[in-house]
């Protein structure tokens, strides 16, 4: 079925060609066109154009959309980094933050993972599944057509691929794209206390033959961190991990200077995520790779953690892309809108990198830059129909309100 989006006040990233990754002052630049027309037909966007230029003989057999020249079309948001497969909260831990408490010194007292983790333990697949799933049509209602969902609550083989199948449940069951990636190494659990070493070779030993014999995760993640895993433990498990197949995606920098970005980027990691800790050592590495620094600001915005040097990024000729990081210790929400205001106001990058950043970016930091990420003939039609809106600036300038009217995820609205 051809849809046809009529007097669209304007598209923003109408891009016909793919541009892949965007570094450094292209992150400035997005297509625009006002007074605009887009065609989708079935899951795909077919074309775009000014209004003057539409061919009328289209709208046999279409179905017509009006906007009244009052609203934008942008592509929908892609959220490169997520652990939304999670059982119950934790906003107890919340008001012990509130209370002086650090995010390490709850994880050190037995809180933080290890408290979601015994939960999940507790949780029937079932429930989990249930509880995903709302949140991903949280997230499709917040304009997300294409996300990433870690694992890593499990902290033991069985729980683990109790995660993963529920995010292969997700995948069969939601319209929107779903990337798993296998987080092998998260947190060390109490049975482990004072072993990291062997529960290093457990992961490498045990867990990553059975999750690529089960096929379950595209990726393989480590929290390579202070108080949690080495760039030791961080080599072993990516060697091991590469050896099937699993490309890296690690978390790195968040707590410390930890090396993190440093041993992604050596094991060619598609992303590094975090990066609160970030200086010339880590920016000069990180210069003509093909390693996407993702920068999570929920994170820093939630833990009261620095805000990476985003603009010195940019200006030194990197790409940057925002995820939400949606998980229920350090970001508790998976509002992408929010991201992008916070990219402005925090990270000082303009609406258009902060555009970019949130889109193009994020579909390169999960392989999906071919069809995800812009209003660009032949990708999927995922794209955001705006409130009225008098520019586009006017979007991550309203911080804290919707002007969000529809979402489409493979050319179909989401109720
Ligand atoms: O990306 N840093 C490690 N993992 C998550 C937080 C997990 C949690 O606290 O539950 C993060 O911030
Ligand atoms: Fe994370």
């Amino acid at each position: 079925m051809r849809k046809i989006f009529i007097n669209i006040k304007e598209i923003i990233k109408a891009e016909r060609e793919n541009r892949n990754i965007i570094c450094g002052n292209d992150m400035s630049k997005i297509g625009r066109i006002k007074n605009a027309f887009l065609i989708i037909e079935n899951e795909k966007i077919i074309d775009f154009g000014e209004m003057k230029n539409l061919d009328k003989s289209l709208f046999q057999g279409a179905e017509t959309i009006d906007l009244n020249n009052e609203k934008f079309i942008m592509p929908a948001f892609v959220d490169s980094h997520t652990h939304i497969v999670y059982a119950g909260s934790r906003e107890g831990e919340f008001v012990d933050k509130i209370n002086g408490l650090s995010y390490e010194e709850i994880a050190r007292r037995g809180g933080g993972i290890l408290n979601s983790a015994k939960l999940l333990h507790e949780t029937s697949e079932d429930e989990l599944f249930e509880q995903a799933k709302k949140r991903i049509y949280e997230i499709m209602k917040l304009g997300t057509g294409a996300v990433e969902i870690k694992s890593g609550y499990g902290l033991n083989t069985e729980d683990e691929i109790k995660m993963l199948k529920v995010i292969k449940r997700l995948q069969e069951s939601t319209p929107i794209t779903i990337i798993p990636t296998f987080l092998a190494a998260h947190a060390v659990p109490a049975e482990y206390k004072g072993r990291q070493t062997e529960f290093v070779d457990m992961v490498i030993n045990e867990m990553i033959p059975v999750v690529s014999s089960l096929e379950l995760a595209d990726f393989i993640d480590v929290f390579c961190d202070r108080g949690f895993f080495t760039v030791e433990d961080t080599e072993r498990i990516l060697t091991a991990g590469m050896k099937y197949g699993f490309r890296p995606k690690i978390h790195a920098n968040e707590l410390d200077f930890s090396g993190g970005v440093q041993v992604g980027v050596k094991y060619n990691a598609l992303s590094v995520d975090h990066l609160e800790f970030l200086g010339d050592a880590e920016i000069n590495s990180l210069k003509d790779t093909e390693t996407m620094p993702t920068i999570l600001p929920g994170t820093a915005f939630f833990l009261g953690l620095p805000y990476s040097p985003a603009r010195k990024m940019i200006d030194a000729g990197l790409p940057i892309a925002m995820a939400s990081d949606y998980n229920p210790g350090s970001s508790p929400s998976g509002n992408m809108k929010f991201i992008m205001s916070m990219a402005c106001t925090k990270y000082k990058l303009l609406p258009e990198e902060a555009l970019n950043a949130v889109t193009s970016n994020t579909a390169y930091a999960l392989g999906l830059d071919e069809t995800h990420g812009s209003i660009t003939p032949g990708k999927k039609a995922n794209f955001i129909i705006t409130d009225p809106m008098p520019s586009f600036e006017f979007f991550p300038y309203s911080f804290g309100r919707g002007l969000i009217e529809k979402v489409f995820i493979n050319g179909e609205e989401i109720l």
